[in-house]
């Protein structure tokens, strides 16, 4: 319809005749006439068509109902009516698809519970057709950001042997079957080994990183978190840069830039998107947004941060030491209380971060960062990577992991090792983030969360 209407604008034979086919968002007869209020999803507006009664497919106008599937033959004409700029004087009906009288949307103002339970018409709503529509926008985005800047966009494995977190949230993968006599063995298994859906692309990025410098993933990642929070979810689409040559301060300055890039693209395409959120969803979002693109971020380290909260005169749930890691309370405090800003915290203790981040000087904490935004907590979580052999040695050491399983990891800083970086941002964080939609289930169009895999 979008394209459609800005065809039809643009051409010099505007008064040619269209058809538009969309769905019937509601309709009202008088005695000589119908209004059509149509939506095709391509965009937030509808289109308003007016049907005298006789033209050809009239007969089926009651049932034209909400929901209904129809196609309009006509012409666009200036609306003489209030409301909208333009409306189709309709020449030609086709009913396409009836839409009963129990069609669930038909009703406004559902639950966002309730609509996870039809999320296979929710797109349909305006609300989560615009989010959708963002999704899509914000996926083109993070490409071009890539683009423009020369890195190379790698398609890491799905199914992996290795746990790149440490965190024991995989999601096991097997062809075995549950109910044979055959011992469950990995060695008996499809892979002839223990494998898993990918947590992170990193350790695979890292490999290319090496390879042909700079490079991102942006694909679908898997934890069996079993948190039930409204920022986890158990399928998630993650963006992981890696750069060669690169170290915690590039890092964290591609990461800002990335941040911003994605806000400001927000912003400029929002194609009346972003209005819909910021009326029904969070009423400072678009000047929080544009607040975002303009101004600098902050940087503190970990035991600034740590300083920051135990002066800070806040109960915690989770009390403040040197040494743990923070928690969303902490982080949120931080960013939306202390900065009022997006901020980024680094060097983080050793003790709390995975094996393949570097040691600092110090012994004690590692080249790790967590970029953190109002609203929602830490977005993007990356590091500059251990480049030398008998540090990274020690470290697997440290986390029981087994320089076999690695080999090919290790092989990295075997040969031409080289100072590198990289970070991971949760895509539907980002979403959330530039939405203002408050729970992560709502971004994605089909949510894995524990307990729970309709559609
Ligand atoms: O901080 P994380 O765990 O970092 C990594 O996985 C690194 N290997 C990334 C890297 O350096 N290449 O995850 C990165 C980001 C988080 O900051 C968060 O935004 C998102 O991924 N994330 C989740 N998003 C939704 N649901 C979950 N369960 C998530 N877990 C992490
Ligand atoms: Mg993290």
């Amino acid at each position: 319809m979008r394209t459609l209407i800005k065809r039809a604008l643009t051409s010099e034979s505007a008064q040619e005749s269209i058809t538009i086919k969309g769905w019937v968002r509601t309709r009202r007869d008088s005695k000589a006439f119908s209004f059509l209020e149509m939506n095709d999803g391509s965009c937030l507006a509808n289109i308003q068509c007016i049907a005298d009664a006789g033209i050809p497919g009239y007969d089926d106008v009651a049932k034209m109902t909400t929901g209904a599937a129809v196609g309009i033959t006509g012409k666009l004409i200036e609306s003489p009516g209030k409301g909208q700029k333009w409306e189709i004087q309709a020449t030609a009906l086709e009913l396409i698809g009836e839409s009963p009288e129990d069609y669930p949307l038909q009703k406004k103002g559902h639950t966002p519970e309730f609509m996870r339970s039809i999320s296979h018409l929710r797109p349909r709503a305006n609300l989560y057709g615009a989010v959708f529509r963002m999704r899509s926008r914000m996926s083109q985005a993070v490409n071009r950001f890539f683009d423009e800047r020369d890195f190379t966009y790698v398609h890491t494995p799905i199914i992996t042997a290795s746990d790149c977190e440490g965190a024991g949230e995989m999601f096991r993968v097997t062809t075995q079957d549950p109910a044979s006599d055959k011992p469950q063995k990995p060695e008996n298994d499809f892979f002839k080994k223990s494998t898993y859906l990918t947590v992170s692309g990193q350790l695979e990025g890292e490999a290319y990183a090496t390879a042909l410098s700079n490079i991102y993933t942006f694909g679908p990642t898997f934890r069996a978190e079993n948190s039930n929070t409204t920022r986890h979810a158990c399928e998630f689409w993650m963006i992981e840069p890696e750069m060669a040559f690169c170290d915690l301060e590039g890092d964290m300055d591609l990461a800002e830039e990335f941040v911003k890039y994605l806000v400001q693209d927000a912003l400029d395409n929002n194609e009346g998107d972003l209005e819909i959120f910021n009326k029904f969803v969070d009423k400072g979002l678009i000047e929080r947004l544009k607040h975002v693109a303009k101004k600098p971020f902050q940087r503190v380290t970990y035991t600034e941060a740590v300083e920051i909260l135990q002066n800070s005169g806040q109960t915690f749930e989770y009390p403040v030491e040197w040494g743990i890691n923070l928690q969303s309370e902490h982080e949120r405090y931080l960013t939306e209380e202390h900065f009022n800003c997006p901020t980024t915290v680094y060097n983080y203790p050793k003790s709390v971060k995975p094996f393949y981040m570097r040691t600092n000087d110090d012994g004690k904490t590692v080249t790790a960062m967590d970029l953190l935004v109002p609203g929602i907590g830490e977005i993007v979580g990356g590091a500059q990577r251990e480049e030398r052999m008998d540090v990274l040695q020690a470290n697997m050491k440290e986390h029981n992991l087994s320089e076999e399983d690695y080999w090919w990891y290790m092989d990295l800083r075997k040969y031409g090792t080289c100072p590198h970086a990289g970070f991971g941002m949760g895509f539907e964080r980002m979403l959330m983030f530039v939405t203002g939609m408050k729970n992560i289930r709502d971004v994605i169009p089909f949510a894995r969360t524990p307990g729970s895999c309709e559609f």
